[in-house]
């Protein structure tokens, strides 16, 4: 029978993943992954010389994303390209790829940050609290994600189609692998306007940070106007905020009409 000592050794393991982000368990039994990869040996075992051992060339994920998101022509066929993309370990922790939402020939277009733990269970951007928000914003612009038609929707979709363990920021080579996607996602629906929700909008879209200061301002984004706003789940902890990120609502509203 196992000692008191091993049971509280085994919690506190158990504790210490968690608190890495595993929050999930995948199979049934540990795998030695050390085991399966033996670092090349040389003569008698002894660990081989950098002169014989071969260099893998590794390959660039932002090329490869590249020339994946190239041939596609429909959003279809975009959703397949990115869940077939292996090069982002994200893909490895999530449960589910959070592709897009919405109407696809909606003049208005959300670009999010990454799915959260809600997005990651169901596979759809944006139905957690700060989503709820998010369409109630999108409600008072008389714009509604389930809208028949493509005047009164909106499309929704985020620069990460992956959960980030425990809803880390996304790393810069993750976004930039990624960006390749984004881009051909925005040029297949092809919006009137883009809303950037937060800061790692900004930055994949226009390379830089600083939403307080951004926001509210017209700027460009993969050939499209795009108006930075404060991120939903902001406005939730900061509700101070809500007046001016209406103000921005309206803003994005008028440049609509003003396109019709
Ligand atoms: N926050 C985002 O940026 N995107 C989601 O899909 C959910 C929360």
């Amino acid at each position: 029978m196992e000692s008191f000592e091993q049971w509280h050794l085994d919690r506190a393991l158990l504790a210490w993943q968690v608190e890495l982000g595993v929050d999930e368990c995948i199979v049934d039994a540990p795998v030695d992954r050390f085991a399966l990869n033996p670092a090349p040996q040389g003569r008698r075992g002894a660990p081989a010389s950098p002169a014989t051992a071969v260099e893998q060339p590794r390959a660039d994920p932002v090329a490869l994303a590249r020339q994946a998101a190239q041939g596609v022509e429909t959003l279809d066929q975009l959703r397949a390209a990115i869940a077939g993309f292996e090069h982002c370990e994200l893909k490895r922790g999530a449960q589910n790829l959070v592709f897009a939402d919405g109407h696809p020939q909606a003049r208005l277009m959300v670009l999010g940050e990454a799915p959260g733990r809600d997005e990651d269970k169901i596979g759809r951007p944006f139905v957690g609290r700060a989503g709820q928000l998010l369409d109630r914003m999108m409600g008072a612009i008389g714009l509604d994600r389930t809208a028949e038609v493509p005047e009164r929707g909106v499309y929704i979709t985020n620069v990460l189609p992956w959960r980030p363990p425990r809803n880390r920021d996304p790393e810069p080579a993750e976004i930039a692998m990624m960006l390749p996607f984004v881009e051909r996602h925005v040029a297949l629906v092809d919006p009137d306007v883009i809303l950037l929700m937060g800061n790692i909008s900004c930055q994949a879209a226009l390379g830089k940070r600083g939403i307080l200061k951004l926001r509210g301002q017209w700027a460009e984004a993969f050939g499209k106007p795009a108006l930075p706003m404060t991120h939903p789940a902001y406005l939730l902890r900061q509700p101070q905020a809500k007046r001016a990120a209406w103000a921005d609502l309206l803003e994005a509203q008028a440049k609509l009409e003003a396109g019709r």
